[in-house]
């Protein structure tokens, strides 16, 4: 960080505020010390605010770039895995060949549950979303290993990040598992991360099962795409709860609920629920006058980001990967691929979308991608939760290698003034 100054005047004082610069990136203003001259900075949603230092991943919104330990996204979804990217993230470098074996085999290993989850999934309905089983699920890790757990040893973190990987997909597919009322299907040690995914979701429980290497490919990519995005609202969400030392289990269920809304990884079951409800490209423009009519609530799902004022690199991958996916498993014709083609050069074109900067993000094609699969729509978000587990271990365990400071925002107060307590007689 260089040392520069930024001056603020504020109720005539001066008040002199260190600018701290980045490898990449805009500088900061630390205002760290603005309280004791008497204010706040006011950043509701933080668009302005950057809430820590990171390592991990950088993003250029204007640009279109996404960085994980300076390696771009493309680069990464076209040439390597989502086991190697989960390395980068955990340990800032890309792993030799033997780095890798040793990482996968210590997930592998890791990716049983004992026979005690089942009870789980039976606390809920069949029906129940996916996404509030994954919470509770986060939780029965949390109590399972909580006495195991020491924060501030670096061998506990690590032990603790390799199990969130690992423990993941397999709660995810006995999700679905429960949701069909079929028997779980444990992890094989013959089967990569995304082969054990898909075999422990969709298999038919036969030890030598094969897993489709096309499908597999496409899981691993969409793991790879959704593995770490910076300061995003669920990854704040478990550096906010884990900066109070909590069980980091618990931290990372945090994270699942702040991923669900659709405004943010619940999108893209919000898209394939849109996709379906437009159904054919001639009902387009009437939910692009929605989008665009300031009092209908409805936005156009899969469109817009906080940070990408250009294309999202991921959903340029993204489109690519679900026209692959969808023509090797011989669904090209897929209807609602023609329809999200046609909504896209719709909304670039039109000045409302352009003029705000709205481009198709991660969420916008991974759906189609999912439904190609066989993921059903409820699934997509814990698929996104499944590709995310990663970036948000890895953020925890930076936050926990450094000084350690509980977050705790302060407000702009428009409440009443004090006033004394009236008995309820004179009221
Ligand atoms: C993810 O932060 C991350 O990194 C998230 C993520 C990750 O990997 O973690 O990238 C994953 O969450 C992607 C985003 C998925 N969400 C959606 O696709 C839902 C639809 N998008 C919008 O809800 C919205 O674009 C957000 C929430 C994504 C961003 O909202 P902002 O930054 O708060 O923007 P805004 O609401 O202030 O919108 C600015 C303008 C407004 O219009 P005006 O007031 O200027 O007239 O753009 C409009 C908005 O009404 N607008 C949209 C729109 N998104 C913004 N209008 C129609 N459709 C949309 N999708």
């Amino acid at each position: 960080m260089t040392d520069r100054s930024a001056t603020l005047t504020v109720n005539g004082n001066n008040i002199e505020l260190p600018i701290h610069s980045g490898n990449l990136g805009p500088d900061v203003v630390d205002v760290a010390k603005l309280t004791s001259q008497g204010c706040f900075t006011y950043d509701p949603g933080f668009v302005s605010t950057a809430a820590c230092e990171s390592k991990l991943t950088y993003i250029d919104g204007d640009q279109g770039i996404l960085l994980h330990g300076g390696y771009p996204i493309d680069q990464l979804a076209e040439q390597s895995s989502h086991m190697e990217v989960c390395y980068l993230l955990l340990n800032g470098e890309l792993p030799s060949a033997e780095q890798l074996a040793a990482f996968e085999a210590e997930i592998n290993a890791e990716m049983a549950v004992d026979d005690q989850f089942a009870n789980v999934y039976t606390a809920f309905p069949r029906d129940a979303h996916p996404m509030a089983i994954l919470t509770s699920a986060f939780g029965v890790l949390a109590a399972r290993y909580h006495s195991d757990i020491d924060n501030n040893d670096p061998v506990s973190r690590r032990k603790v990040a390799m199990q969130v990987i690992a423990k993941t997909p397999t709660l995810a597919a006995m999700g679905y598992r429960y949701s069909k009322g079929l028997d779980f299907i444990a992890p094989r040690a013959d089967l990569n991360y995304a082969e054990n995914f898909l075999n422990m979701t969709f298999g038919d429980g036969s030890p030598d099962a094969k897993v489709n290497p096309t499908l597999a490919k496409a899981m691993d990519r969409i793991f790879i795409l959704h593995a770490d995005h910076e300061q995003n609202a669920s990854t704040s969400t478990v550096r906010l709860s884990g900066s109070t030392g909590t069980n980091p289990f618990a931290a990372i269920a945090a994270g699942v609920t702040a991923l669900w809304g659709p405004s943010h990884g619940g999108a893209n079951e919000a898209v394939l629920e849109m996709l379906n409800e437009i159904g054919d490209v001639s009902n387009i423009d009437t939910f692009i006058d929605r989008a665009k009519d300031r009092d209908d609530p409805f936005r156009l799902m899969g469109f817009g980001h906080r940070v990408y004022k250009n294309f999202d690199p991921r959903a340029r991958v993204m489109k690519i990967s679900a026209d692959e996916v969808l023509k090797e498993l011989g669904k090209e014709g897929e209807p609602l691929l023609a329809v999200a083609k046609r909504l896209e050069r719709i909304a670039i074109e039109d000045s409302y979308f352009a003029d705000r900067k709205l481009y198709p993000n991660v969420d916008f094609y991974s759906g189609l991608i999912l439904q190609a699969i066989g993921i059903p729509t409820a699934m997509f978000t814990v698929i996104f939760a499944l590709g995310r587990c990663p970036g948000w271990i890895a953020h925890w365990c930076e936050m926990m290698a450094g000084p350690l400071k509980i977050g705790r925002p302060r407000q702009l107060y428009t409440g009443p003034v004090q006033r004394d307590y009236v008995n309820i007689d004179k009221r």
